[in-house]
């Protein structure tokens, strides 16, 4: 089917379910222009809570999906392709947690939203790269275990001051990892008026050499400060970016960023998860029900 039909096809679908599209800032621009609510994964687990529909069909990766099912255990949430996975999160074992639990059995555990259901169900809190900072420097204690990202465990533990233990130690998004210094290099060569944008799951050389250091909600409540900006993160946020500042001017710092499960979402997935109610998301209750307490904990103290 054509685009076009597909989103008339998509509109007339969403009506008779009663459907929500909710879609991630690193979705294919087709995906974003379609979303009835776009945003970061603090943005997206906030408005999870309050979604005025039966279905929501989730444009994203497939911890947002369980995350936006732990919120709403009564709603259908509907992940339009199994491929739309998080390999950061799929790095994470609940057998790294209880491990780190048993050197360090006063700290809490701190996860990353970038988790399994089943690990969330062993933290205290979770956590996204909006709101890390302010939740850890809340927290009354000077250890934490933090998972899976490094990067972002790396970004904490400076801002904070506090003792970060990272699980497991080798966490990180493939997609970020690709940044370096020479990226920096070069943009500061060829952009030299723009500032740089970097997301927390950068590797430390790079988040060093930043103007600022942000989770991609982040990045749009601060473009407006700056007419020039190279973006380290995903490429599809520039397409986000520029769609809503058109006169400042966004560069994407490579454009081999990619996320491989973002992109593995089409508007033919979404008709088809409409069309025939597919994947339907499910989390065991006494799983969710763990889970549900370190989410909940984490809207009320960011
Ligand atoms: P944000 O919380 O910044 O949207 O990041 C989610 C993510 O997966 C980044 O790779
Ligand atoms: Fe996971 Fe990285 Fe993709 Fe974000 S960009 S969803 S952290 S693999």
């Amino acid at each position: 089917m054509e685009n076009e039909k597909l989103i008339a096809e998509i509109e007339r679908l969403k009506e008779e379910r009663n459907a929500i599209i909710m879609a991630h800032n690193y979705q294919l621009p087709e995906v974003q222009d379609i979303a009835d609510f776009l945003g970061d994964s603090l943005e997206l687990a906030r408005k999870a809570v309050n979604v005025d529909a039966d279905v929501i069909v989730f444009a994203g990766v497939d911890f947002m999906a369980e995350t936006a099912k732990i919120l709403n255990p009564e709603k259908t949430v509907l992940l339009p392709t199994r491929r739309a996975t998080c390999a950061m999160a799929n790095m994470l074992r609940p057998e790294h947690i209880l491990e780190a639990k048993k050197r360090y059995p006063d700290a809490p555990v701190v996860l990353y939203v970038n988790s399994s259901a089943e690990t969330k169900a062993l933290a205290d809190v979770t956590v996204t790269s909006a709101n890390a900072v302010k939740i850890v420097s809340k927290l009354d204690s000077d250890v934490v275990i933090f998972g899976p990202d490094k990067n972002l465990a790396y970004h904490v533990a400076k801002q904070t001051g506090k003792k970060v233990i990272p699980v497991p130690e080798y966490g990180h998004c493939y997609v970020h990892k690709k940044f370096t210094v020479e990226d920096v290099e070069r943009a500061r060569k060829l952009y030299p008026n723009a500032k740089l944008m970097v997301h927390p799951e950068c590797e430390p050389e790079v988040q060093e050499k930043a103007d600022i250091i942000v989770s991609t909600g982040g990045m749009i409540r601060h473009a407006p400060e700056h007419d020039e900006w190279v973006v380290f993160t995903e490429r599809e946020m520039v397409y986000r970016l520029s769609r809503l500042y058109p006169s400042i001017k966004f560069h994407p710092a490579r454009e081999d960023a990619t996320c491989i499960g973002m992109k593995a979402i089409t508007l033919n997935h979404i008709y088809e998860s409409l069309r025939d109610m597919k994947h339907a998301i499910e989390v065991p209750e006494e799983i969710a029900e763990k889970a549900r307490k370190a989410i909940e904990r984490m809207l009320e103290m960011s």
